[in-house]
């Protein structure tokens, strides 16, 4: 047994009174309840379906059955002194052909879970869209028709309508980077489309959308708190060259800039991507304001940095990643490297655009291994990985620079996308045969480190 606060003695009341600490988490990951009443699938329902798509062919139909368990699962948070709490809504729930007739049921389960977290004493914070398109609109093309700036907006109008009376934490979109990326230029992740006339499309359409949903936000919300999520890596050149210098640039340009420059009037960076240009017949005249938006936060998800290296042979940007596994380094099961002061460097870095209000850590977290072992599960080396970020987060506020929250991803194990259940990302265990809970060490020492004790694991 051990005190932990002989390694980390910071508590939550030093990142000061206004700091918001939560939990983050996503429908498609954690509701389950995929065809309940007349929910419509979504894009992860059909390409978790496929053979091959996903680790062992996983899917998330049942998930971790938040749909029938977000009661428990809140009572949890509260008795945890968790205070915010951030989830998605589901677009096929409420819509379940992503347009036209809307599901009574789907608002009405979204109305018992914010009136629940209230109730709770928990302060909701949704995000609009965290990857789960309605399907009936990927089968129209999703993201790569221009259209879907109108399905979004009248989606996002409902969702503002309904529930904007109780929520006012918005989130527009969850890593545009990633799910166009990994979803419509690689086709590893929903809807499984490849190349540049998918991914360019796709991106533009994104940023549209972004700025769109703020708008109808503002006009619909009063005294709204309105933001959107971008997840970014710290990006360093493998060697210092100058081709691996000029490597990173590139991949920094796509991972770190493609989504916030336009929403800050900059445009996109296609004078260190010049392939980007190929986005501008996607552009019609007005684009550029309309990209635009002033967002009161901006939610920033960082887990690693990232080595690049000049590689001749991948196309567009020339740029390869090294994985961790390679570097001898600390990694997580993504492989993921464990390195902190890339949390405190995407703070910095952000602080650095002048057009950005407020930062908030949407997300930051681990998924190593876990074990239970006589009914408990001592998680040290996420505890380890989340104090040591959270110290990072601790030096960019001394130091001055905007930082006003925190959520980590995420409070139970969940479905991680096409990586299935294997990845543990939860302050929580969830034993899938049964749906059990179990809070792990590192939810334990959370828990104590909000509610300002000291903990003995
Ligand atoms: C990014 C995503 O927003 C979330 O859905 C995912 O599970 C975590 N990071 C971990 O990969």
């Amino acid at each position: 047994m051990s005190n932990i606060s002989d390694h980390f003695n910071l508590q939550a009341g030093d990142f000061g009174d206004s700091f918001v600490w939560g939990v983050s988490t996503a429908a498609y990951q954690i509701e389950g309840a995929h065809d309940i009443h007349d929910k419509g699938p979504s894009i992860w329902d059909e390409f978790s379906s496929k053979k091959g798509n996903t680790y062992k062919n996983q899917n998330g139909k049942e998930a971790c059955e938040f749909y029938h368990k977000y009661q428990e699962d809140i009572l949890l948070m509260k008795k945890m002194n968790i205070k915010h709490f951030r989830f998605s809504l589901s677009w096929s729930r409420i819509l379940p052909k992503g347009i036209g007739t809307i599901s009574t049921q789907g608002i009405e389960f979204y109305n018992n879970v914010i009136n629940f977290c209230l109730k709770s004493g928990l302060t909701p914070w949704v995000t609009l869209y965290h990857w789960d398109l309605p399907h009936a609109l990927e089968e129209k093309g999703g993201w790569t028709n221009r259209d879907i700036l109108g399905w979004f907006e009248d989606y996002v109008t409902i969702c503002a309508k309904n529930f904007g009376d109780r929520v006012k934490n918005w989130m527009v979109l969850n890593e545009p980077m990633v799910f166009t990326g990994a979803g419509y230029f690689l086709g590893v992740h929903a809807p499984g489309k490849k190349g540049l006339r998918n991914f360019l499309p796709s991106v533009h359409h994104a940023v549209l959308c972004q700025a769109a949903g703020g708008r109808i936000l503002r006009n619909l919300v009063s005294s709204a708190n309105i933001g959107t999520t971008f997840s970014c890596s710290q990006i360093t050149p493998y060697r210092n060259n100058r081709r691996d210098h000029r490597a990173a640039d590139k991949a920094d340009a796509m991972l770190n800039r493609l989504f916030i420059e336009p929403s800050l009037g900059m445009g996109y960076p296609w004078e260190t991507i010049p392939v980007l240009k190929q986005i501008k017949p996607y552009i019609m005249p007005e684009d550029a304001k309309r990209s635009v938006f002033e967002f009161d936060f901006i939610g920033i998800q960082n887990y690693t940095r990232e080595k690049v290296r000049h590689s001749f042979f991948v196309p567009y940007i020339k740029a390869r990643i090294i994985k961790a596994s390679r570097r001898k380094v600390r990694t997580t099961v993504m492989d993921w490297e464990v390195y902190p002061p890339c949390i405190y460097n995407m703070i910095k870095r952000f602080n650095g655009y002048p057009g950005v209000k407020k930062i908030i850590i949407t997300e930051n977290g681990s998924a190593f291994i876990d074990k239970i072992e006589e009914g408990t599960v001592y998680d040290k080396e996420r505890l380890s990985y989340l104090q040591a970020y959270l110290k990072q987060v601790h030096k960019a506020k001394r130091e001055g620079l905007k930082v006003d929250g925190y959520f980590v991803w995420t409070f139970t194990d969940n479905f991680e996308w096409a990586d299935g259940y294997f990845p543990r990302f939860g302050l929580v265990y969830v034993d899938f045969k049964n749906q059990q809970r179990i809070v792990k060490s590192s939810g334990k020492w959370f828990s104590a480190f909000l509610g300002c004790k000291k903990i003995y694991l």
